[in-house]
């Protein structure tokens, strides 16, 4: 999950990183209420959205009074920066900067450490930076059991051409940035720009932190960062049900059992797309699990349907520990269940095959459902479920 800029601010001041004051508003007359509140002569009013280039799209502005950030709060609220619509801005102080610097530290996974990056240019795009003048940014990989302590820190600063006294200020406040990052689970901590102000304080005065959703059994407070409202509703409504379900943006729906099987089974049928003119492609994941019954699968059913884009369902079941009958009749309890709510079918394709398949195509059969199809095999079951999807 990756945090709004004023959560992070949050998070590090929990920590003890040294961050500046900032009220978040969506209207201008709480911007204008939070600049009074904050009381300082400037002012920047930041637009909170989870991506990145907000300065440049012009999601971050100055205002020297109350007023001003109210207007500043008007131009930004609304804006969309890169499909992502600004509902929420925050009001920070202004910062009096002398020196923009950057540091993060992330995941490296291909290495099985962390990495530290850091330079004396920040506030730039750092992706820029470090394609024209690798140079100028300093890569130092972390193991993740000595960790990074104040030597450490010295070090990295050190090499990134700070001199000793900037470095004895920065040491303290990158150890805590690490420790937001081993504390949080985070797979992410990144400032930029961390700055150095006209009276020689080091501020993070931006923040970017993604939080490792694996670990969030660990971080009951995390639950509050979850941002519902810019959450796909049908993700929300999925997660209510407890399915695994990730929403993608074709239209041909997706079910089957086992992560590996859902996984193939959306290739196949972004491979099978390509033969129709619409080139019809996979409208969700959706792995209802080995043990699936009738409840979940009429739970699934219900998600993919509700899904306005889809045109078709490909319901894809390789019989194991729960045969095919077991799904067949998932499947015929889901139709009652479905049309007892009034949800309108949508054509289905169903593959059974596995454990018990005869059996579960006999249960199909009989109860001859409306819009519901047979094929056997995945491949041709992917292709009519295109085929249908491209028909609509
Ligand atoms: N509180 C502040 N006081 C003074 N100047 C600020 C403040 N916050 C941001 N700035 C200035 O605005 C610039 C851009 O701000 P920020 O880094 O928060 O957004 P951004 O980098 O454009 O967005 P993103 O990080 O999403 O790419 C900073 O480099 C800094 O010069
Ligand atoms: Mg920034």
């Amino acid at each position: 999950m990756d945090l709004y800029e004023y959560q992070a601010r949050d998070v590090f001041e929990s920590h003890g990183v040294p961050v500046l004051r900032g009220i978040t508003a969506t209207t201008p007359d709480e911007a204008k209420q939070a600049a009074a509140d904050l009381g300082t002569p400037v002012v920047v009013v930041k637009a909170q959205v989870k991506t990145g280039g907000r300065g440049k799209a012009g999601g971050v502005k100055v205002a020297k009074s109350a007023d001003e950030a109210a207007e500043k709060a008007e131009q930004i609220l609304g804006l969309d920066i890169k499909g992502h619509v600004v509902k929420k801005v925050m009001i920070a102080e202004g910062a009096d900067i002398a020196e923009e610097y950057y540091f993060s530290i992330l995941l490296d996974r291909a290495e099985r450490r962390y990495l530290v990056m850091c330079s004396k240019e920040g506030g730039v795009e750092i992706e820029q930076l470090a394609v024209e003048r690798p140079e100028a940014l300093v890569r130092e990989p972390i193991d993740p059991v000595a960790g990074l302590d104040e030597a450490k820190a010295r070090e990295i600063a050190t090499k990134a051409g700070f001199d000793d006294a900037d470095a004895d200020k920065l040491a303290p406040v990158f150890v805590k940035l690490y420790e937001v990052y081993t504390a949080e689970d985070a797979s992410l901590v990144e400032v930029n720009p961390l700055v150095k102000t006209g009276a020689g304080d080091i501020i993070a005065l931006d923040g970017k932190v993604t939080l490792d959703d694996n670990a969030r059994f660990r971080h009951p407070d995390h639950e509050a960062l979850v941002d519902i409202d810019a959450t796909d509703p049908l993700e929300l409504k999925a997660k209510k049900l407890d399915l695994n379900y990730v929403k993608l943006d074709g239209n041909v729906g997706v079910i089957g059992n086992g992560a590996g099987l859902v996984m193939s089974t959306l290739d196949v049928v972004a491979y099978a797309g390509e033969e129709f003119p619409g080139k019809p492609s996979p409208a969700n994941f959706l792995d209802i699990g080995g043990g699936a019954n009738a409840e979940v699968m009429a739970n699934g059913l219900d998600v993919i349907i509700g899904d306005e884009q889809v045109k078709s369902v490909f319901v894809n079941v390789f019989g194991g520990i729960t045969a095919c009958d077991a799904v067949a009749n998932g499947i015929v309890k889901a139709f009652e269940i479905l049309k007892a709510n009034g949800t309108e079918p949508k054509p289905l394709v169903v593959r059974l095959d596995g454990n018990n398949a005869d059996l579960g195509r006999k249960i199909l059969d009989e109860a001859n459902l409306p819009g519901l199809e047979r094929v056997d095999t995945m491949d041709g079951a992917a292709r009519r479920a295109a085929e249908l999807a491209d028909q609509a």
